[in-house]
């Protein structure tokens, strides 16, 4: 691991400790502290390196602190106070910041949350293109085992919300979401094959299920596809345990193995961001002529689709082929009057920017070109954001997701299991227990606060495929010798 040599130049910055920082006293004489990136070890501090944190308090310079706790013992492995000042303000450790001001907002006051953002940013800019079959190579090929994957890799919106909570108002999200849906009158015909595509570890169909009628329910079938095999097993087990008849395959969504007109009801939930991305040139759009057969495929559907891209178009930008093609396949596997509704985070125009994970990277999706290609396809299309959808109260206060990782972290060198999820106040004191009282610095956002998740950046597409009318039951009545035909 990489550290900051300490020149002159950095002795003379003063020394900010990260307010939001989640410390947690394990001992009478240790604390521990969670570095941003995961792959660093806990960092076991004692009391002379808790008041070198302490000292952090933007008033002595980098020099002073290495005046006074340079040689000094700071951490429980004998780690001096210089090792940590030329360490903890790195990216990587994020403990603390050197500078010659604060980082500021428009009020003046320090505004870490940006700060950590650009820090990810700085990550997600550096992140080239993986290779355009990157994602499916990834999930089909990389991801070995479903244990933890959204605990630690990368989480959702769905999974955050996968137990009941206060600020669903007591319900889980698959439940809202199934909700919402069934107010539109997607229920009034009971969809009796249910597609969910990219179902991760199977908590929608569940929660799907609880907030459905008997009726509702009677004879579906509900299958899964997803291009990870590992997680496939959950969703099954999941499903089946809530009551549906449920099959898996796995496959990719982009070519979906599935005959034409066969499914009522898509569901695809936080995974059009995984699909294919393609990085054209500005060259290539404005001839027309791409320089791979994949380039050569989203060319043509941005000519068939008559896509429009401004004036200033970069030298290079990503276009989302992949939720195209799989939209296409929406439309193929649809009955006619069947529906689909797909959840993701993305913009409304623009350019689609990377999102740097653990292992791989995934793009925003551009919706305004994916509505445009639902209206080509032929489908009547509806669009707003996830929070709006689910009349997401914007003011109730959440965990900061960060601090519930370094909670995870903390909890797990402790021996004590701790789920990821978006908790209450009183649901957190209720998950931690004793531990509670020896954390410090853990803090909650606003539910709409864009450091929080980026929940206002989701968006949902509902689709219908048009198709015959539900045809009428007629009875045939006699009425004084008079035949009627009435409908019920
Ligand atoms: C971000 S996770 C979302 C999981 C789940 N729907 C949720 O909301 O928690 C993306 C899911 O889509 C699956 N997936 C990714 N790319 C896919 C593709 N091209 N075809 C099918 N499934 C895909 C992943 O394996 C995973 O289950």
């Amino acid at each position: 691991m990489e550290q900051l040599t300490l020149t002159e130049d950095v002795l003379a910055h003063h020394a900010w400790r990260m307010p939001d920082m989640v410390v947690y006293q394990h001992g009478a004489d240790e604390w521990w502290l969670a570095p941003l990136d995961d792959a660093i070890p806990l960092v076991r501090i004692n009391r002379m390196g808790a008041n070198l944190l302490a000292a952090m308090d933007g008033q002595p310079t980098v020099g002073t602190l290495l005046s006074k706790f340079g040689n000094r013992i700071c951490g429980t492995q004998g780690e001096t106070g210089r090792f940590y000042l030329e360490c903890w303000s790195l990216p990587h450790y994020s403990l603390c910041y050197f500078g010659t001001e604060p980082p500021m907002k428009d009020r003046g006051d320090a505004r870490w949350d940006l700060l950590l953002l650009k820090i990810r940013e700085g990550w997600s800019a550096n992140a080239k293109l993986e290779g355009e079959n990157h994602l499916s190579e990834f999930h089909a090929h990389e991801i070995s085992s479903a244990e933890g994957h959204f605990e630690t890799i990368e989480t959702t919106v769905s999974h955050l919300f996968r137990e009941p909570t206060e600020a669903l108002g007591g319900l889980t999200y698959g439940r809202l979401l199934g909700r919402n849906l069934k107010k539109l009158g997607w229920w009034d015909r009971p969809p009796k094959v249910i597609l969910e595509v990219g179902g991760g570890l199977g908590y929608v169909a569940r929660e799907l299920a609880g907030g459905l009628a008997a009726d509702d329910r009677q004879g579906a079938r509900y299958v899964f596809i997803d291009i990870t095999r590992p997680f496939i097993s959950s969703q099954l087990t999941l499903a089946r345990q809530a009551g549906w008849p449920a099959t898996g395959a796995q496959a990719n969504a982009e070519a979906l193995p599935l005959r034409n007109a066969s499914i009522d009801l898509i569901i695809d939930n936080e995974n059009l961001a995984d699909m294919t991305a393609v990085k054209l040139t500005r060259q290539e759009l404005a001839s027309g002529i791409a320089t791979t057969s994949l380039h050569q495929e989203a060319l043509d559907w941005i000519r068939k689709l008559n896509l429009a891209f401004g004036e200033e178009v970069p030298s290079e930008f990503i276009f989302n082929l992949g939720p195209l093609r799989f939209l296409a396949e929406t439309w193929r596997v649809l009955k006619p009057g069947g529906r689909a509704v797909l959840v993701e985070f993305g913009i409304d125009q623009g350019f689609s920017a990377p999102v740097k994970l653990p292992g791989h990277t995934e793009y925003e999706v551009q919706f305004a070109h994916l509505r445009e290609a639902a209206r080509w396809l032929g489908f009547q299309e509806k669009y707003g954001t996830l929070p709006q959808f689910l009349s997401i109260k914007p003011d109730i206060r959440v965990l900061c997701t960060g601090a519930a990782y370094s909670i995870r972290r903390f909890c797990e060198a402790a021996g004590k299991s701790f789920a990821i999820r978006a908790y209450t106040e009183s649901e957190l004191n209720g998950a931690l227990g004793e531990m509670g009282p020896r954390l410090v610095g853990h803090h909650y956002h606003d539910i709409s606060d864009p450091a929080w998740f980026g929940l206002w950046d989701f968006k949902v597409l509902l689709l219908e495929k048009p198709g015959p009318p539900p045809r009428p039951v007629t009875t045939i009545r006699e009425v004084k010798g008079f035949r009627w035909g009435g409908m019920r």
